[in-house]
């Protein structure tokens, strides 16, 4: 992976796990913080918000990508991911789905508790996102 995306999550460790801090996952306990990067200054967080309806839960990463559109950012470079009770934790093919939907290239740096990164370029996570035909759109 290239060195600058691995220089960049080591910049966003705490922001991660200050994201995953801010978890409410009353129901699973697992917390999960989202860290979304779009270039200097340009950083977004998220966190799982789970509901007593137990469906209507979101995930970290879609939180920080409403987080991220919301202020006006539509393309993204980098998303770092921690759970401190999901080791390398990766995105749920929803996440993938909606991720992909704006930055189809974007890679995922996922941590341990080590602070050990592993990196997954989005398309080797979801080889054949869906697409709305191009006359459709
Ligand atoms: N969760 C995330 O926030 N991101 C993932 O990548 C997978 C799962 C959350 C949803 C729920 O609050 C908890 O983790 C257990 O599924």
């Amino acid at each position: 992976m290239a060195k600058n995306f691995s220089k960049i999550a080591r910049e966003l460790v705490r922001g991660v796990e200050k994201a995953a801090e801010m978890a409410y996952a009353p129901y699973s306990r697992i917390r999960v913080g989202a860290v979304l990067y779009a270039g200097p200054d340009r950083i977004y967080r998220g966190m799982n918000i789970e509901s007593a309806s137990y469906s209507l839960t979101v995930c970290a990463e879609r939180v920080a990508l409403h987080n991220a559109l919301s202020q006006g950012e539509k393309n993204f470079r980098l998303m770092v991911l921690y759970s401190p009770q999901h080791d390398f934790i990766v995105p749920c093919g929803a996440c993938l789905q909606v991720l992909s939907e704006w930055s189809p290239e974007i890679v995922i740096a996922t941590m341990n508790r080590c602070k050990e990164f592993k990196f997954y370029p989005l398309p080797t996570l979801l080889p054949r996102p869906f697409l709305i035909p191009a006359g459709r759109r």
